[in-house]
């Protein structure tokens, strides 16, 4: 009986959901009414006058002129860029990005029915500026003492900058949520904002009083010599925990709820921009907002820890010569970076069991060259964000939980790995792991003399590359953000 009742009021729903419809379609979606609402929801906050994208689509006029790429870049799932697979665990953040299958077919219709306009008074969304920083507590606004103007070193295009930002804190707080705020919109393609507490506050303190106070030039991650004096330094490496990244379109400021990233009193925070120069530079200084609350606050805090494989990219067959050895590469480490960073290469081998037999020499044109890490988790901790890096050779990243067990889980999959689209992925359910549980990070590098990195107008020509922090040196790196106990 009642399922009947259900069912009736199911089909008067359909009927009237069909009518409305069939309205719609018998005049057909116009910008006004149906596409504006997707464009602005999910397209203009890179899509705007001086955004990330190279033209905006905020007007009808706008819309009509690229009506025919809209369709092509949706219906591929190229736009909007989402970078996690299918195959990865469910982010939070995803169906604010992602397009739905009746959007996409609304794109399709009015573009099919030459993109019309339709009335000026259907419009009632506006282009989305991205979200703004929401829940208690209060807002910390950090920016650089000075404007910066970005320059490319040997012709490049990019440049990336490490500014020091000084939270003045009395007391230790947490970070719940995280605003940047580009100033030059058009040429801020990413942005990290780490932690440098004890010894590296003082690193960063001595850095950006080299500068001048402009801060300095730092491309894989701060810049900060190695930090390994604090219990949980070792699961990162020496590297300083990240509070938060964003990307263009990046549409997820707070941590997820009842988190926070502990910042330490007396911590200095080091925001790493990346600006790309297609686009004209000019000065810019892109502040961070943060939301924070006393450390006193019930909130569980999140720790990076990482995962890190070795890095040994042999050159492809057919191309010889000194800077195809790994004991030359080794030696350039050293001359660059100094025998301790050096030491990271072959240390990684250690930490993850393998030998370079495990690398073998000949790679065919180098084109998929793989690695893997394996870390056994010691402690109940709970997973709550997962991120990659690596520089400008790798092409797919994956983080699993307990490969080759029927418990495989893959938590993110990077499988078109691009270096500027780099952000950290919270899970709509977090995972909870324990002793017994394994976590792999795997890696795939193209070495071939076609994929080399292209410097200025100079593309390289293939060596051995190793891990380390330069432009052209590489990193396999799984991060996780996680509550332990
Ligand atoms: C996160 C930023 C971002 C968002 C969101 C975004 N785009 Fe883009 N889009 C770009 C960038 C950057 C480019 C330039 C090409 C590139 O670098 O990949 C681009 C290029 C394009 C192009 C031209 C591609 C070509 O090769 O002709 C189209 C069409 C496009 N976007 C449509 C869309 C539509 C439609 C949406 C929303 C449904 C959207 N984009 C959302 C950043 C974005």
């Amino acid at each position: 009986m009642r399922n009947a009742v259900i069912l009736t009021v199911l089909a008067a729903v359909a009927g009237a959901v069909l009518l409305v419809h069939g309205g719609a379609a018998a005049s057909g979606p116009t910008y006004n009414a149906d596409v504006a609402p997707i464009l602005d929801a999910k397209c203009a906050s890179c899509h705007h006058l001086g955004g990330i994208a190279p033209f905006g689509l905020t007007t009808a006029a706008d819309a009509k002129a690229h009506a025919a790429g809209i369709v092509r870049m949706t219906k591929a799932g190229l736009m909007p860029p989402w970078m996690p697979g299918d195959d990865s665990a469910p982010i939070i953040g995803r169906d604010l990005r992602r397009l739905t299958s009746t959007e996409l077919a609304t794109l399709a219709q009015w573009a099919a029915a030459g993109a019309p306009a339709g009335n000026p008074a259907d419009r009632h969304s506006k282009p989305s500026t991205g979200a703004g920083l929401t829940g208690p507590g209060t807002t910390l606004v950090l920016e650089p003492s000075k404007p910066y103007t970005p320059h490319a070193a040997n012709g490049g295009i990019d440049d990336y900058h490490c500014f020091l930002l000084d939270p003045k804190l009395k007391q230790d707080v947490f970070v719940t949520a995280a605003l940047i705020k580009p100033q030059r919109t058009g040429i801020v393609h990413h942005v990290i904002l780490y932690e440098a507490a004890g010894a590296q506050a003082t690193d960063a303190d001595q850095l950006n009083a080299a500068s001048g106070g402009k801060g300095w030039t730092c491309f894989g991650g701060p810049g900060l010599p190695l930090d390994l004096s604090g219990s949980d330094s070792l699961s990162r490496l020496g590297q300083p925990p990240w509070i938060a990244a964003w990307v263009p379109g990046h549409s997820t400021n707070a941590l997820p709820a009842g988190t926070g990233v502990l910042v330490h009193k007396g911590a200095k925070i080091v925001m790493q921009v990346h600006y790309n120069l297609i686009a004209a530079s000019g000065p810019d200084r892109t502040k961070a907002e943060l939301r924070i609350r006393p450390a006193t606050t019930p909130l569980i805090p999140l720790q990076t820890q990482l995962i890190a494989a070795p890095v040994e990219l042999p050159c492809p067959d057919g191309v010889t010569g000194p800077q195809c050895s790994r004991q030359q590469a080794f030696q350039d480490e050293v001359n660059k970076y100094g025998a301790e960073n050096a030491a990271i290469p072959t240390a990684l081998l250690k930490i993850c069991g393998k030998t370079l037999a495990d690398y073998p020499q000949s790679v065919g044109t180098g084109t998929a060259i793989t690695t893997s890490c394996d870390r056994a988790v010691t402690q109940p901790e709970t997973i709550y964000g997962v991120a990659g890096h690596m520089h400008l050779r790798g092409h797919d990243i994956k983080v699993t939980l307990d490969p080759g067990t029927s418990k495989e889980q893959t938590l993110l999959h990077l499988p078109a790995w691009d270096f500027h689209w780099q952000d950290v992925y919270y899970l709509v359910n977090p995972v909870t792991v324990g002793p017994g549980d394994t976590i792999r990070v795997t890696c795939s590098f193209d070495n071939s003399t076609a994929d080399q990195p292209v410097i200025g107008t100079k593309q390289l020509t293939p060596r051995y590359v190793l891990w380390g922090e330069g432009t052209t040196d590489e990193m396999c790196l799984g991060m996780l953000s996680v509550a332990t106990g």
